[in-house]
């Protein structure tokens, strides 16, 4: 009697995280309540009555019909297992859950679709055959915006990657899409008023300049837009500027702002009328294909490029009329005209750190923050008010390598390994200088993949799984029920998965049987290890 007493003071005083690492899912749920008897059943009815989860519903068929569950699905109620889709708004929240487990029923319950969407997602992990443990689920995520960018610019990857990316974003998670369309290597959207972007603009990539043009045509970035809105995924697209512009400018040498030699061309000129023009028409039309509110317009490294304004003439011209006496100020000038243009849109501007040094106004930018190495900068976003994503290159750039014996990628002072995208931000947060109303300015988390170094899709897999798992506990998951040893044991099921999918993931476990792909070697050079900053 002693020793069940004693067993069960045990048992109440286990911390959630404990008990919630019995069940295997990915991201790990917030809040559990397990039972010990089963849900069983050889055919399943599928209520839902609200309109507005008619996708979820559809969705969920569709798993079933694939086989994701061992069960049948019934055309009647009697006789069946039933599992109910229904929203409740009083529920608060959004995004959030309660999935019942109950002997005879499971009811998933959302604060809204995209709570139902990430229900079933739930259940999709955890049904095991024809059974799954009654239980208790109440999930919401601890951030807001769980992204994900990809660079198609420097390599071009196409619809089925991208589609296959956002199903496993769905998966985890993840909902925010945000997809880096413009750079040096290419342009890869079709503007209809600028036709040489897709064709002169996308040529080449970054391990070959004279690949033939690969764009996304407005028809192919509708149905992904569309595909990712289904999964509860935002799209932002980014339109990189005044810096990185080397792609639009090859189509259109008139808006040059000019480079330096490392970085030709690599600027849109802020001086020249014409490129305002050109600006307001490429992201009207951005506008009408993405229905986020955001528009990313880049805004990064303008530094590379901004000693030839030294010498333009337009931009001197520009200078002089406007009273500047440096440089910074014209780019300071340019991103307002950029930002004036994104809000007679309907659009908010959200962009790289480097708007921070330009005083970009709070109230009008949502700032990305990825120079790790700059944490006054993050201070300064999060002081001032600026709605800020933590990106930081370490531990959230997944073209950085992710062990030390890899070869291609990137190492700055460290590399980014599985654990550290784990542990972030709880890893972190602690060395901010900022108090706790500022951090209320933090958005989320979101892993930036660039794709100099990625030139295949074994390479996007190898440098994205299983840190994309790790991102989403990151983005999901409350410290107190975060444990790296649980994450691992849950990451089996996930390696089967990417097995079965054919994804060429690094193997945490044992990093030899899935070598680093190869193929890039003449793409970069492997920075070394005792590289610093
Ligand atoms: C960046 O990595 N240039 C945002």
């Amino acid at each position: 009697m002693k020793k069940s007493i004693s067993m069960l003071f045990i048992l109440l005083c286990l911390p959630m995280s404990m008990l919630a690492q019995s069940i295997n899912i990915v991201p790990m749920v917030n809040s559990i309540n397990k039972n010990s008897s089963n849900f069983e059943a050889d055919k399943v009815f599928i209520i839902s009555k609200a309109q507005t989860l008619a996708f979820e519903r559809e969705f969920l068929v569709q798993k079933i019909k694939d086989g994701n569950f061992n069960v049948k699905l019934a055309s009647e109620k009697r006789g069946s297992s039933i599992i109910e889709l229904k929203l409740n708004e009083k529920l608060s929240g959004s995004e959030r859950y309660i999935l019942e487990v109950d002997t005879k029923k499971i009811t998933i319950t959302g604060s809204d679709a995209t709570g139902v969407f990430y229900g079933i997602q739930s259940l999709l992990q955890i049904f095991e055959g024809k059974k799954i443990k009654t239980l208790t689920i109440d999930d919401a995520p601890r951030y807001q915006w769980r992204g994900f960018m990809v660079d198609e610019s420097r390599h071009f990857f196409g619809s089925a990657k991208i589609k296959e990316t956002l199903d496993m974003m769905a998966r985890y998670k993840l909902n925010k899409f945000h997809w880096h369309l413009t750079d040096e290597s290419a342009w890869r959207i079709e503007i209809k008023s600028y036709p040489k972007l897709s064709t002169i603009g996308a040529v080449g990539s970054w391990s070959n300049p004279n690949q033939k043009a690969q764009a996304y045509t407005q028809e192919e970035i509708k149905d992904i837009v569309e595909y990712a809105s289904q999964r509860h995924i935002e799209v932002i697209p980014e339109i990189d500027m005044p810096g990185h512009a080397t792609a639009a400018n090859r189509a259109y040498p008139y808006l040059s702002g000019g480079g330096v030699a490392a970085h030709p061309e690599f600027t849109f000129n802020p001086g020249k009328e014409e490129v305002y023009d050109f600006i307001e028409a490429v992201l009207s039309e951005v506008a009408g294909l993405f229905p986020s509110k955001y528009i990313h317009i880049g805004g990064d490294e303008v530094a590379f490029g901004i000693k030839a304004w030294e010498s333009d003439p337009h931009v001197q011209a520009l200078m002089k009329n406007e009273g500047m006496t440096n440089v910074r100020q014209a780019e300071r000038y340019f991103i307002a005209r950029a930002t004036a243009i994104i809000n007679s849109l309907n659009k908010e501007l959200i962009g790289w750190d480097e708007l921070l040094d330009i005083d970009a106004d709070p109230a009008n930018t949502t700032i990305m923050w990825w120079r790790h190495d700059r944490r006054a900068s993050l201070e300064k976003s999060l002081t001032k008010g600026y709605k800020t994503v933590l990106c930081p290159r370490r531990p959230m750039y997944f073209d950085f390598i992710q062990q030390k014996d890899d070869k291609w990628g990137r190492v700055w002072g460290g590399f980014c390994p599985l654990e550290d995208v784990y542990a972030f931000p709880d890893n972190d947060t602690k060395r901010w200088k900022v108090t706790a109303d500022d951090m209320k300015n933090i958005l989320g988390v979101q892993a930036n993949l660039w794709t100099e170094r990625i030139h295949n899709a074994d390479r996007f897999d190898y440098m994205t799984y299983p840190r994309f798992a790790a991102l989403a506990e990151s983005g999901w998951t409350h410290e107190s029920s975060k444990s790296f040893d649980s994450f691992k044991q849950r990451m089996q099921k996930e390696y089967e998965l990417y097995d079965t999918m054919g994804i060429y993931y690094f193997d945490h476990r044992n990093p030899l049987s899935h070598p680093e792909p190869k193929g890039c070697e003449k793409l970069d050079v492997h920075i070394p290890l005792d590289f610093r900053d």
